[in-house]
């Protein structure tokens, strides 16, 4: 099972994309022990995990993110939300390495992320899953875990193609601790399928297992409940918690305002680029700027 370390779906082709919801098991929570045993879990909220200064992206002659800063503290669930085309995702993509800020920086634990790559920046501890789905769609669930994992191995290519006993201890690894982070995320069972076949809500968690396996600090997820139906958001939501509660920090976009409010600590509200709105979710839905903002586009449920 090799892979190469670091690579994201992004660059592949073979991308897939579904859009038929479709109910996961329940999840076992117990697992999370298994897949990082070593890990020091902190789910109290404390201090700032990763700091963002006035971070600006611009296409051309649009401004996507104007000079935007808040903070994420460790142990929190972070909402980031705004109407569409806020800049959201510009946000995620400047964070991860995908665009290159045109000004401001992002820190994590004191590590500037600006001009890195990617697989730096995974390694640092950010992950994050895509608004459109990418996994690789010709290889399993177990595989497309594998590759999040790999991003922390350590065996040399001699030791691959030789197949020294630590690469074959790694390989094990790899296998049961995958095999832990599918069950984690409900979706076990479907270890051994392609992963262009698996019904569109394992796919959504089957990203979210990737993610997990690189042991990011921060978990970043871009719209996970996209396409689901109210009983699926609920087992999302679960899931979201259980993954915090588990010493992961979280930031999340979410349209569905029921669910971002019933699962976040604190809210940033983006519009046209720029921060309106910081706070806990029963001040940013009272937050005049925020509901101006909404009904200014469609009224969604609850949001204003
Ligand atoms: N690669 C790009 N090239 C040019 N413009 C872009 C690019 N990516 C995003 N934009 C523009 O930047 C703005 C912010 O887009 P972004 O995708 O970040 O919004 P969003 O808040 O994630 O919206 P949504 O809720 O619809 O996903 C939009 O005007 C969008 O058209
Ligand atoms: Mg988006």
């Amino acid at each position: 099972m090799s892979t190469p370390a670091g690579t994201t779906p992004d660059e592949q082709p073979d991308v897939i994309e579904t859009e038929h919801p479709d109910a996961p098991p329940p999840l076992d929570s117990e697992v999370a022990q298994v897949v990082a045993p070593d890990r020091d879990i902190e789910v109290a909220v404390g201090d700032n995990l990763v700091e963002i200064r006035d971070l600006t992206v611009t296409f051309g002659g649009l401004t996507a993110l104007d000079s935007v800063s808040f903070d994420i503290r460790r142990g929190e669930i972070l909402g980031l939300i705004g109407p569409n085309g806020a800049g959201k995702t510009t946000c995620f993509n400047a964070m991860t390495g995908v665009y290159k800020p045109s000004a401001g920086s992002v820190e994590l634990e004191g590590h500037n992320l600006g001009g890195r790559k990617q697989h730096v920046i995974t390694r640092l501890g950010l992950a994050r899953t895509f608004q459109n789905i990418r996994l690789f769609g010709q290889m399993t669930a177990l595989e497309n875990v594998a590759v999040g994992l790999d991003a922390r191995h350590k065996t040399s290519v001699p030791g691959a193609v030789f197949r020294s006993p630590r690469h074959r201890r790694e390989e094990q690894d790899t296998i049961e601790r995958g095999m832990a982070l599918l069950e984690f995320v409900g979706i076990a069972d479907k270890a051994r399928d392609l992963a262009r076949n698996l019904p569109y809500g394992y796919q959504r968690r089957l990203e979210i297992a990737r993610a997990l396996a690189t042991e990011p600090k921060l978990l970043c997820l871009d719209e996970p409940a996209a396409g689901f139906n109210p009983a699926e958001k609920d087992e999302l939501m679960a899931l979201i918690r259980t993954i915090r509660d588990d010493g992961y920090t979280v930031l999340l976009i979410e349209h569905d305002m029921r669910l971002v409010m019933g699962v976040t600590d604190r809210i940033v509200v983006l519009e046209f680029g720029k921060k309106i709105a910081e706070g806990s979710p029963q001040e940013i839905r009272e937050d005049p700027k925020v509901i101006a903002a909404y009904l200014g586009e469609e009224s969604d449920d609850g949001a204003a």
